[in-house]
C-alpha cells in the first residue's frame, strides 16, 4: 500500500523486526562468537532490495538496510573467524505471503518452505551473498539486468496486482 495507508504503528512494527531486531541480534551474539574466535550469523534480507520499490516502500528499503548491514558486519567479523551470510530470497510460500494465493499455492520460482529452506541451508558456509534457491538466483540474474527503472514499474505492477488480487478476495470474503 502508499506510505501513508499503512497505520504507523504497523509501519514501526516492521522496521523493529526488520531493521532494529537484526541489528540488536547481531550485537548480541557477535561479542561471544568473538571470544570462541568462530560462529555463524545468516541475515535474511529479500529480492526487494534490487530496487525501490513503490507500495512496499518500507519493507524494501528495510532489507536494503539488512543488506548492507550485513556485508560490512562481514567485513569486521571474518578476520574473527566468524562467517556472515547475506540470503536473499526471491517469493517463497509462507504465511507472510497469504494476501495471495498465487503465492501459497507455489510454482516452480516460488517453493514451499521447506524446499527452500534444505537448500538454503546447503550453502552454508558455501557462498556469503545468496538467494539461497538456484532458480531464484537465475531470475535474481536477469531481474538485474533490466534498468532500474524498468524494475521499479514491474515491481509495482506486480504489487498493485497483489493487491488487487487481496482485495477482492477479501470483499468477496465479506459478501
Ligand atoms: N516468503 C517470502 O516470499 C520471502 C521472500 C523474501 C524474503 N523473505 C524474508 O524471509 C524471512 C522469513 O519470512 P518467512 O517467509 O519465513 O515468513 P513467515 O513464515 O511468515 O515467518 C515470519 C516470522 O516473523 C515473525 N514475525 C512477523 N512479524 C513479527 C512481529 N511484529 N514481531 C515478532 N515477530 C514477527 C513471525 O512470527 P509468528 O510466527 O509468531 O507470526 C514468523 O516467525 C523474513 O525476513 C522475510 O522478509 C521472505
Amino acid at each position: 500500500m502508499p506510505l501513508c495507508e499503512m497505520p504507523t504503528s504497523k509501519a514501526m512494527e516492521m522496521i523493529n523486526v526488520n531493521v532494529v531486531a537484526v541489528t540488536r541480534m547481531s550485537r548480541m551474539l557477535l561479542p561471544g562468537m568473538e571470544a570462541r574466535g568462530r560462529g555463524a550469523i545468516v541475515n535474511v534480507s529479500s529480492g526487494s532490495e534490487l530496487q525501490p520499490h513503490p507500495m512496499w516502500a518500507i519493507y524494501g528499503a528495510s532489507k536494503v538496510y539488512v543488506r548492507n548491514f550485513t556485508r560490512a558486519i562481514r567485513h569486521e567479523y571474518a578476520p574473527k573467524g566468524i562467517y556472515v551470510q547475506h540470503l536473499s530470497p526471491l517469493f517463497v510460500s509462507t504465511k507472510m505471503n497469504n494476501f495471495s494465493k498465487k503465492l501459497l499455492d507455489g510454482s516452480l520460482f516460488v517453493p514451499d518452505a521447506e524446499t527452500y529452506a534444505r537448500s538454503a541451508v546447503n550453502l552454508l558456509g558455501r557462498v556469503q551473498n545468496t538467494t539461497g534457491y538456484w532458480l531464484h538466483g537465475i531470475q535474481y540474474t536477469f531481474y538485474k539486468l533490466a534498468p532500474e527503472w524498468a524494475r521499479i514499474k514491474i515491481g509495482q505492477l506486480m504489487l498493485k496486482d497483489f493487491r488487487s488480487e487481496y482485495m477482492s478476495n477479501n470483499v468477496a470474503k465479506t459478501k
